[in-house]
């Protein structure tokens, strides 16, 4: 499939090169591998959860907390000065890779759509398309984003494209808000699929999930009109050198040069959203879906990808997944009770699903809706929620194993090791 073909990039000076004539059979798994950078943005909130924990004298909670700091989540970078986070991210990562010489793979969420979260309107973003905000967002936000990661090219990447938005395509019509924004949204995203290709970037483009979308055969007809358009976005980023010259010059391709057409890596589902990777049991309110859990999506999902040329592979989030049935109905998407899940893995059982992942870093509120935990009700969308957190470790399943720090009774790997030699 031409989806998974190694890319062109460009030098510093913007002169076309080839990197690859690209073995179009090549199928690799960007996580495999690699560990998942824990961002320390993450961690820094949940000392806070570290530290409650500590103050009620649970130990037990506070060292499960001080393992979901370890465990690598998606950084969101969700505005133009938020761009200064992947700077951070980058460096810490570097570090981390030079210390442990492990490979690491950088989560990132791109999310900063004109006209953002257009039906829920609890994640409204910066730019707004009646104010040029196409035209913002590719210069001022997608542009240096590219850079940034192109940059690194020591770092490998996992992005996910603006989770809810192609979703909102196909099944918000109705609201006349998504109604308009939807060739902004096909644009936008297409710009930015042309704008990350380069050979360290696996993009995958949100796919909602089982309960919005898992009976919708659109959905990927989407998928390939917005690819289609990025092919044209790819050609549009670099001019043709005028002339009848077949040599490139700086920031021109010559005329008779065809670039590969531009690629993702696969989709990513359940992003915030709170489906099991594997349901048990089935939930009552699926009984009508084939798309019953996370893993039937992507199944279901697959062929009519296949069909259309699109890669089916799948990046599925477990964040918040760990508590199975607590919800009254499948269009429950705020706040609901719910535990940490299964933690990254590469280990899926399925070909299909390239990871498990914690895209949505769980304790920031989806809004200012949903349960109320120990008496609180939601802040705002992205705002942490102390207690919500606190419930999501006590909930976790499977359940998190315990880090214990400073208190003299953590074994060495090494004196483990000397220790059952002793034994033996
Ligand atoms: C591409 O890779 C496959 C599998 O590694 C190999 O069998 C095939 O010969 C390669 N094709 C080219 C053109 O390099
Ligand atoms: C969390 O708290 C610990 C102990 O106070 C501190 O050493 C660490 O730097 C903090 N982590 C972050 C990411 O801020
Ligand atoms: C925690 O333990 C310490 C020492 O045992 C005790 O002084 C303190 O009151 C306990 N705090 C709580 C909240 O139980
Ligand atoms: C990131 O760092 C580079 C230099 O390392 C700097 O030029 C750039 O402005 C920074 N970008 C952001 C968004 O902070
Ligand atoms: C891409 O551009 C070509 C030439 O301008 C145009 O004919 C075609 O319709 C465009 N494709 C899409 C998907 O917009
Ligand atoms: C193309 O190149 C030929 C030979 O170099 C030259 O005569 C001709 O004018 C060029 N045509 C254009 C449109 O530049
Ligand atoms: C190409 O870029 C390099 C570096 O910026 C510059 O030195 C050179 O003059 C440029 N060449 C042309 C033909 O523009
Ligand atoms: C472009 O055309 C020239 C002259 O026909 C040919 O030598 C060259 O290989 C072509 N380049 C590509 C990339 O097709
Ligand atoms: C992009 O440009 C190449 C020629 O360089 C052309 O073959 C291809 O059809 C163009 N793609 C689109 C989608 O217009
Ligand atoms: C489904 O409904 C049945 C009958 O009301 C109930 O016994 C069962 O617990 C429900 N299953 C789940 C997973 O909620
Ligand atoms: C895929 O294409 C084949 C052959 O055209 C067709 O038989 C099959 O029904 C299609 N499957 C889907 C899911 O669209
Ligand atoms: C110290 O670690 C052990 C497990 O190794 C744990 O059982 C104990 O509660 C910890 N004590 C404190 C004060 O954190």
């Amino acid at each position: 499939m031409k989806f998974t073909a190694a890319l062109t990039a460009f030098s510093a000076a913007g002169v076309i090169a080839e990197i690859s004539a690209s073995n179009t059979t090549r199928d690799v798994n960007p996580f495999a591998g690699k560990n998942y950078f824990a961002n320390s943005f993450y961690a820094a909130e949940l000392n806070q959860t570290v530290n409650a924990f500590l103050a009620k004298n649970d130990t037990l909670n506070a060292a499960r907390a001080r393992t979901v700091q370890k465990t690598g989540t998606f950084v969101w970078v969700t505005s133009v000065s938020g761009l200064s986070i992947i700077n951070t991210t980058i460096a810490e990562a570097r570090a981390e890779q030079r210390k442990t010489r492990k490979r690491q793979i950088v989560e990132l969420v791109l999310y900063n759509l004109p006209d953002r979260d257009c039906s829920a309107g609890q994640s409204a973003g910066e730019f707004s398309s009646i104010n040029d905000g196409l035209a913002l967002y590719k210069k001022k936000f997608v542009d240096p984003y590219a850079a940034l990661l192109k940059n690194a090219r020591d770092l490998s990447f996992a992005v996910i494209l603006e989770p809810d938005s192609l979703g909102n395509v196909i099944t918000n019509q109705n609201v006349p808000f998504c109604a308009n924004a939807t060739p902004v949204y096909e644009a936008g995203i297409a710009y930015a699929i042309a704008k990350l290709q380069a050979s360290n970037i696996a993009l995958y483009l949100d796919a909602a999930h089982g309960g919005w979308l898992g009976w919708d055969g659109n959905l990927p007809l989407e998928f390939a009109k917005v690819i289609a358009l990025a092919a044209n976005a790819t050609n549009a980023t670099v001019p043709y050198r005028s002339g009848n010259s077949t040599r490139p010059l700086n920031g021109t391709r010559p005329l008779n040069y065809t670039r590969p057409a531009p690629s993702i890596r696969g989709f990513a589902t359940d992003v915030s959203n709170y489906n099991p990777y594997i349901a048990n049991p089935r939930a009552n309110y699926t009984q009508w879906s084939n798309s019953y859990d996370e893993l039937h999506y992507a199944e279901s999902l697959a062929p009519f990808l296949t069909n259309l040329s699109l890669p089916a592979h799948f990046i599925i989030d477990q964040g918040r997944s760990g508590l199975q049935n607590t919800r009254g109905s499948w269009g429950d998407w705020c706040n609901v009770e719910a535990g940490f899940g299964i933690r990254p893995t590469t280990q899926t059982n399925s070909s299909l699903v390239d990871s498990i992942v914690w895209a949505k870093p769980g304790g920031e509120s989806d809004g200012a809706c949903g349960v109320t935990v120990s008496g609180e009700v939601a802040p705002n969308a992205g705002t942490w929620w102390e207690a919500y957190t606190e419930m999501l470790v006590k909930n976790a399943d499977p359940p998190l194993p315990p880090t214990y720090v400073g208190n003299g009774t953590v074994v060495k790997r090494n004196a483990r090791r000397s220790l059952s030699r002793l034994l033996l």
